[in-house]
């Protein structure tokens, strides 16, 4: 039988604990999420469609892990887009989808490029994820008017550090909030999360 991780993949850990669970994951990861309805990348993907000047330009799937959120970028219509990811093995995964111009594997300490007036993060900030401080270090990878789109699952947002980190930007005037949706998740497991799309000011 395969072994499976959604349950345990919400638990605090460090960058290195943070790869290996990945890793392990990566070979079942597409069927255990598609079989409990993964939903958030095509609403992160749609989102970002709608307030995205235009579908051609360079977008930076950040934690892009086995490549489904660059198959619904894709599908959203995005044309170049390349991926970064803490995990060698998901990285492979995300090869394999043909999704990507490029993809590099990143240490959690790694600055991110800029050059991006597009940016993602679908499933990737969180508890048992990157911390909540990734949220300022891709908001300043952005130039002035480039577009972050991310999501936070529930479990994430029982933790108050994940929330202060976007409204500490918006009350300083860093950026500004587009859009936010609370929907679908993982009915499978009956978790929903909150789309966001912030402009960088
Ligand atoms: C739940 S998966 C989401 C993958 C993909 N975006 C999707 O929607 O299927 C979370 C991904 O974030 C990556 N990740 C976790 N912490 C990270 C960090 N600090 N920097 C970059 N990637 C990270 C993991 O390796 C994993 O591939």
């Amino acid at each position: 039988m395969t072994k499976k991780f959604l349950t345990s993949t919400y638990k605090r850990a460090d960058p290195d604990q943070t790869r290996a669970h990945y890793d392990d994951w990566a070979t079942s990861y597409d069927a255990e999420i598609a079989e409990n309805g993964y939903a958030t990348p095509a609403r992160v993907a749609e989102a970002l469609a709608r307030h995205a000047p235009g579908l051609c330009g360079p977008l930076l799937d950040f934690g892009c892990g086995t490549g489904l959120s660059g198959v619904a970028l894709r599908a959203a219509g995005f044309t170049t887009i390349d991926g970064a990811d803490l995990s060698a093995d998901m990285l492979k995964g995300a090869a394999e989808k043909g999704a990507y111009r490029k993809l590099w594997q990143i240490e959690a300490t790694d600055p991110v490029p800029g050059g991006y007036d597009l940016i993602t993060a679908t499933g990737v900030i969180g508890i048992g994820a990157a911390p909540s401080s990734t949220f300022d270090v891709l908001l300043g990878a952005l130039s002035s008017g480039g577009l972050l789109a991310m999501s936070l699952n529930d479990h994430t947002r029982t933790d108050p550090e994940f929330d202060g980190r976007w409204r500490a930007a918006l009350d300083a005037g860093t950026a500004r909030l587009l859009f936010q949706e609370y929907g679908v998740h993982l009915p499978g497991i009956d978790l929903k999360s909150t789309v966001y799309v912030f402009e960088k000011t």
